[in-house]
């Protein structure tokens, strides 16, 4: 499948990339003077990952830089989105910054547009300081002013050197997944906290953006979300209510404070005695204009009242994470954000899929022939294009992930990379998809 897509072409500055993680890829959790943070601190724990691994060594990104570079550079991508761990640079959350940290961010920073590529920083991708979870971490609202300090820090650095900065990535999975059913760190339980972290990162994200500009910070500032349509398992009055519910939690509850400065009230209502505590002038802050709004889609959510739906029985293709594989919601999913909350430029700043790969020994070399990646990513491309046709702000696409990586409580085990990473050597192999992805962006080059 070589999909063309008129749209695309005739918007040259529509921004193809791929995406990585700090946490995720870089290894080298007690060097140069790397701080302990609460992804390093929960893989400690027993039974929490899936392999019982952790991101000491990862893809030993922080000693492959170079190379990685090269590898990017060899897919022709515009950009490459990537996260700088907080406690690399300052390594209590506060106080004093680490000198050799920021200094390999801006190793690939110089590196990137050395290669032609545009930096897209994320400043959170969930590995907050344990120095400051030892001081109740995204719970306590004193961690939002942290937050904007260290924001104002990496961009004073690197800032007229990079083109886009996101805040936080994914704020649902922090507070949800962190703090809810806590199966990612710091593994806490309770809705009622999590529902005060999440208020806690928006408000970090809206303080920082205020705080970016008025030091006058040239790269374009917004937020990852992940989003998906959420619909219910049947048309009953119940499984109905129960999915405009988790729209709300997931959704809603994100999109309305960014960009209408409201939490929406069904939720507010329903979640009773756990809402957060907001002050005065929060929600104008937290609704600061951004330029741009990113979203990380992999797949669409069901729910029924009884909890009794599964992905398994949907009769849908799956990938090894179990997810079912739907390209026309985020066709849906595109569509409804700008209908209802009149987007700024849009990016999905994460989309591709986990599946078992194995590399093969051929007369080439080794070969990863992962054309069911291929097809996903074609097929989510193509979603994209449908929708910025339909008049959607879309403004970039970025594979995830430029290579298999630390899949946080899954560990080692699921494959999202469009390189393979062998973890007993560390070797790279470029999949199918790499290969692909290459031919169709240099496609997209010629009839810009
Ligand atoms: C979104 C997260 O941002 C990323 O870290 C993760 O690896 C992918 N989803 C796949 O689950």
């Amino acid at each position: 499948m070589n999909p063309t897509f008129p749209s695309f072409s005739s918007n040259p500055g529509f921004v193809w990339g791929v995406a990585t993680s700090a946490f995720q890829i870089e290894g080298a959790a007690q060097e140069d003077g790397k701080g302990e943070s609460i992804w390093d601190r929960f893989c400690r724990q027993p039974g929490v990952i899936a392999d019982g691994s952790n991101g000491d060594i990862a893809c030993d990104h922080y000693h492959r830089l170079e190379s990685d570079l090269d590898l990017i550079a060899g897919l022709g991508v515009d950009a490459y989105r990537f996260s700088i761990s907080w406690p690399r640079i300052q390594p209590d959350g506060q106080g004093a910054f680490n000198e050799q940290g920021i200094a390999f961010y801006e190793r690939i920073v110089d590196g990137l547009r050395a290669r032609g590529i545009k930096p897209y920083l994320t400043l959170n991708h969930w590995d907050l300081p344990q120095a400051l979870q030892d001081l109740g971490g995204w719970a306590n609202r004193e961690t939002v002013h942290r937050f904007v300090s260290y924001a104002r820090y990496v961009a004073a650095r690197l800032a007229g050197r990079v083109e886009s900065i996101a805040t936080h990535n994914e704020p649902w999975v922090m507070a949800v997944l962190g703090h809810e059913s806590g199966i990612f760190a710091p593994g806490v339980r309770s809705r009622a906290t999590a529902m005060q972290v999440a208020h806690h990162l928006l408000l970090s994200h809206g303080l920082a953006l205020r705080a970016l500009r008025a030091d006058g910070c040239g790269a374009r500032l917004g937020i990852v979300l992940n989003l998906s349509p959420i619909g219910p398992a049947t048309d009953s009055p119940e499984d109905v209510a129960a999915a405009r519910l988790e729209d709300g939690r997931s959704v809603r509850w994100y999109m309305d404070p960014l960009f209408l400065g409201t939490y929406p009230a069904d939720v507010w209502q329903h979640l009773g005695g756990d809402v957060p505590v907001v002050h005065d002038g929060d929600m104008q802050a937290i609704s600061a204009p951004m330029d741009f709004l990113g979203i990380n889609y992999y797949t669409r959510g069901v729910v029924s009242a009884s909890g009794a739906w599964s992905a398994q029985h949907s009769g849908k293709p799956l990938t090894d994470m179990g997810w079912e594989i739907v390209p026309e919601c985020l066709t849906e999913l595109l569509l409804r954000l700008h209908r209802d909350w009149k987007l700024p430029a849009l990016y999905v700043m994460e989309n591709g899929a986990a599946f078992a790969d194995e590399a093969i020994s051929t007369a080439e070399g080794l070969r990863v022939r992962d054309s069911d990646r291929v097809d996903y990513i074609a097929r989510h491309i193509a979603a994209v294009g449908s929708a910025a046709a339909q008049g959607v702000p879309m403004a970039g696409y970025m594979v995830w992930s430029l290579m298999d990586n630390f899949e946080w409580a899954s560990g080692y085990a699921k494959r999202f990379g469009i390189v393979h990473v062998d973890y007993a050597t560390l070797a790279r192999t470029p999949k199918d998809s790499y290969l692909w992805y290459r031919d169709f962006l240099q496609v997209q080059r010629n009839v810009r």
